[in-house]
């Protein structure tokens, strides 16, 4: 019954404030189908979103396990914050509810979380910064995750916090300047707390950059986000389960 382990084929999904994001892996991590994109529902309630889901994972070449990134708090494969969707995510159980509509075995892990599996060396400290619709966060010792990290909504500015300064709004508010500037801020005191050896930074609004980046930082392309779903079945791999 089903693929040996080692032929398995990992159906991808990040879940996002503004895009749906699919992709079907080989075991090796290639890509199997171009990535599917589309639009996240305006009224993100987790019916609407599954809906969407469950039309493009019919349009999905063959899979056997289903990763999931999911923007927010996720614990034992329930969502518990979703800042960029909708409150009826909080206590959602998500991966139950995947794994019934893919049929397949499946886990859900924090959307920063599953990009950093993407793209780290799983050597020293590596922290994965996304810069997309919110800012997403995770933090590796060797290649384990303290999961659910949560960085974007920590106070940086004043009395705001480092997604409410860096975010998309934020970039759409004030415009690329101000935001380019606000991320060489952030990236010193980012430095300073965490000492990472390489910090990685994921997400769509990294096309913005314009400031001179250290050596240590890192622009990575943002399939990561997806890519990282077949590390998540790598064993202990799976960040705050
Ligand atoms: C959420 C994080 C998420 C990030 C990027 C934030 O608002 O709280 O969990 O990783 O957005 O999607």
């Amino acid at each position: 019954m089903g693929r040996p382990t080692n032929s398995l084929r990992t159906l991808a999904i990040d879940i996002g404030g503004t895009g749906l994001k699919m992709m079907t892996l080989d075991p090796r991590g290639e890509p199997l189908n171009a990535r599917d994109r589309r639009l996240t529902p305006e009224m993100p309630t987790p019916g609407a979103v599954l809906a969407v889901l469950e039309a493009m994972i019919a349009a999905q070449p063959e899979f056997d396990r289903v990763s999931v990134g999911f923007p927010g708090v996720v614990s034992g494969g329930v969502t518990q914050t979703a800042v960029n969707l909708h409150p009826d995510w909080i206590g959602y159980e998500l991966e139950a509810a995947l794994q019934a509509l893919a049929g397949k075995p499946t886990q859900v892990v924090n959307d920063a979380d599953m990009h950093g599996l993407g793209v780290i060396e799983s050597a020293g400290v590596e922290l994965v910064i996304t810069l997309g619709t919110g800012i997403g966060s995770a933090l590796y010792v060797d290649g384990k995750s303290v999961g659910n990290l949560e960085l974007g909504h920590h106070p940086f500015r004043k009395d705001k916090t480092y997604e409410q300064c860096l975010g998309n709004a934020a970039l759409e508010a004030w415009g690329a300047k101000k935001w380019n500037r606000r991320l060489g801020e952030a990236l010193a005191l980012w430095s300073f707390t965490f000492n990472y050896r390489v910090l990685y930074l994921g997400g769509g609004n990294t096309r913005k950059i314009r400031i001179e980046l250290p050596e240590n930082v890192k622009i990575v392309p943002n399939v990561a986000g997806l890519l990282g779903g077949i590390r998540l079945w790598a064993a202990g791999a799976a960040g705050g389960a």
